[in-house]
């Protein structure tokens, strides 16, 4: 059974949804940069092991990572799950974890990479919104998209209202890819491809809530 660790920062509901769902892996650990993350008493009261690994507490980012690359060993993680995980990781912790990390990312990649997604959509005047799935690189939100829930922005969206419904789509989109990742329905081969079903996956797997 593929074993999963977590990464988190806040509040955890996507860590919550990934919990809820029945999984074929099994999530050994969560580990928080903030020891105030609500998702640390979520991951507690699944009776899940927590451990929280400030970044303020090393002198730069790579002895943040090492520690954390560390942990995820001593688990004996296959899957490292970034669940609303706000630290840019060093280029050598993404090369240990390549192909056997991902991260879910509030807008529909390429577009919006970073931060304040909803506003920079609102501001634009986009029609089409949502969240996607990717495999982590170097390349700040420029993995593999695997897959990508959608929605149209409502002429009365606010920041606050598309990042609610943005959050429905995730806990949707998010168990599903990493299930597929566990019972082998998407692979990710040494050569960097992805394969979903045994074909090459070109564009990710995109789910409409219209
Ligand atoms: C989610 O919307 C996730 O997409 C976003 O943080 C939120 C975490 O919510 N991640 C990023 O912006 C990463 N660049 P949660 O703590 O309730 O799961």
């Amino acid at each position: 059974m593929i074993k999963i660790a977590v990464l988190v920062s806040g509040n955890g509901s996507n860590l919550q949804a990934l919990m809820d769902a029945n999984l074929s892996g099994e999530i050994v650990g969560v580990i928080s940069n903030k020891s105030e993350a609500y998702a640390l008493e979520r991951a507690k009261k699944a009776g899940i092991e927590t451990t929280v690994i400030e970044h303020k507490q090393y002198p730069n980012r790579e002895a943040f990572d090492d520690v954390m690359h560390q942990q995820l060993l001593d688990w004996n993680v296959d899957l490292v799950v970034l669940a609303g995980f706000m630290r840019i990781l060093s280029a050598e912790f993404v090369k240990n974890w390549e192909g056997k990390m991902v991260n879910i990312h509030p807008s529909l990649l390429p577009h919006y990479k970073g931060m304040h997604t909803h506003q920079r959509v609102l501001h634009t005047g986009d029609t089409l919104h949502g969240c996607t799935v990717h495999y982590v690189t170097a390349e700040l939100d420029a993995g593999q998209a695997l897959t990508q829930g959608i929605l149209k922005v409502d002429l009365y969206d606010t920041v606050n209202s598309l990042a609610d419904r943005v959050h429905i789509l995730e806990h949707l989109i998010y168990p599903q890819a990493v299930e597929w990742i566990c019972n082998g329905t998407i692979q990710h081969l040494e050569n960097g491809q992805v394969l979903y079903k045994g074909q090459l996956l070109e564009k990710p797997i995109q789910f409409c809530q219209f």
